[in-house]
């Protein structure tokens, strides 16, 4: 059974025919063409975080799809009230058709996929936000890069969303240059897993405390929040810990003058981004954020593809 809890269990290969099949679904709708590629198809989403973009995407996804998707709220499940997650995962999965779930700790996932009889997408974890890499891929493809040519600089706090660029560097093999704060970095092991993928890709990955540095000539610039969901510290302290990681006009300077600016939304305006920036990258923003309905979907119709040659 294949799950998608993070970019690292997936080939080059993969991530690219998944691209691939997310583009040509998302030219079929622009055209009109809405194929029942998931008719009678249920999606159970089950959410213990907020949401905007990944709700909706999943659940119009799945209705353009031809099938369904079904809004649960951990707080309004028996999870909440102490049923144990394998009890979940088999009961949900005995009449659903994949599960997605956005959840704090990613081991959750991993014992909701030990325990499904279906496919289980990450919505975001503490660890991976590997959908969302999905949307960006897609994005930058449409954008006019090769994916191999990429040169990302990803500039704030070792979260997810960074080390959901680690895994997309280096299993594609492009280059990525990490800066996050003095006390902030990457997680060793996320770190260790990278390196190794690069031996064999070719990626060129390196991670520093200097952000002026790491968008030296980048073609894409990236950052995310400070205060990510379930984040404990102190805001103020952060603030002042990330002084010079705000990714404005004089760090854009650096970058290649044609640079692009992703982010994966929701924004903090003058914090990890100024505004200036983020409104003159706005276009490619919110085509990042469109793209997570077109991307998903590929990869929903491609992990059904999957799911059928296994026996239920
Ligand atoms: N980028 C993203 O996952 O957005 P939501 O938190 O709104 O789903
Ligand atoms: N790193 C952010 C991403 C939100 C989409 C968070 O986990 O809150």
């Amino acid at each position: 059974m294949r799950h998608f809890l993070t970019l690292n269990d997936f080939s080059k290969d993969e991530i690219i025919e998944i691209l691939n099949l997310s583009k040509k679904i998302k030219n079929e709708a622009e055209n009109k063409i809405f194929k029942p590629y998931l008719e009678k198809q249920t999606l159970a989403m089950i959410f213990e975080k907020n949401s905007t973009r990944t709700r909706v995407s999943f659940e119009v996804g799945m209705y353009q799809l031809g099938g369904h998707a079904l809004f649960l709220s951990k707080n309004d499940m028996q999870l909440n009230r102490g049923e144990l997650l394998k009890d979940t995962a088999l009961v949900i999965s005995s009449m659903c058709d994949i599960i997605m779930a956005r959840v704090y700790r990613h081991k959750d996932l991993k014992i909701l996929a030990k325990y499904s009889k279906v496919p289980v997408i990450n919505g975001l974890s503490d660890l991976f936000h590997p959908a969302q890499l999905m949307a960006d891929l897609l994005t930058l493809m449409e954008l006019g890069f090769n994916l191999e040519d990429l040169k990302v600089a990803y500039i704030g706090d070792a979260n997810n969303m960074s080390n959901s660029w680690l895994m997309a560097a280096s299993k594609l093999g492009f280059e990525l240059k990490i800066a996050t704060p003095k006390n902030y970095e990457i997680d060793s092991e996320i770190l260790k897993i990278a390196l190794d993928n690069a031996k064999q890709s070719g990626a060129k990955i390196s991670v520093s405390n200097n952000p002026k540095k790491a968008i030296e000539l980048a073609n894409v610039a990236t950052t995310d929040t400070w205060m990510s969901m379930g984040n404990k510290e102190q805001k103020e302290e952060k603030i002042k810990h990330f002084k010079g990681f705000c990714v404005d006009n004089e760090l854009m300077k650096l970058a290649d003058r044609e640079a692009k600016f992703l982010h994966c939304l929701p924004v903090y305006r003058d914090y990890e981004v100024s505004k200036e920036v983020f409104e003159k990258h706005s276009k490619e923003i919110f085509l990042e954020a469109e793209n997570r309905l077109h991307a998903q979907k590929g990869l929903l119709v491609w992990l059904n593809e999957k799911r059928k040659n296994n026996v239920r």
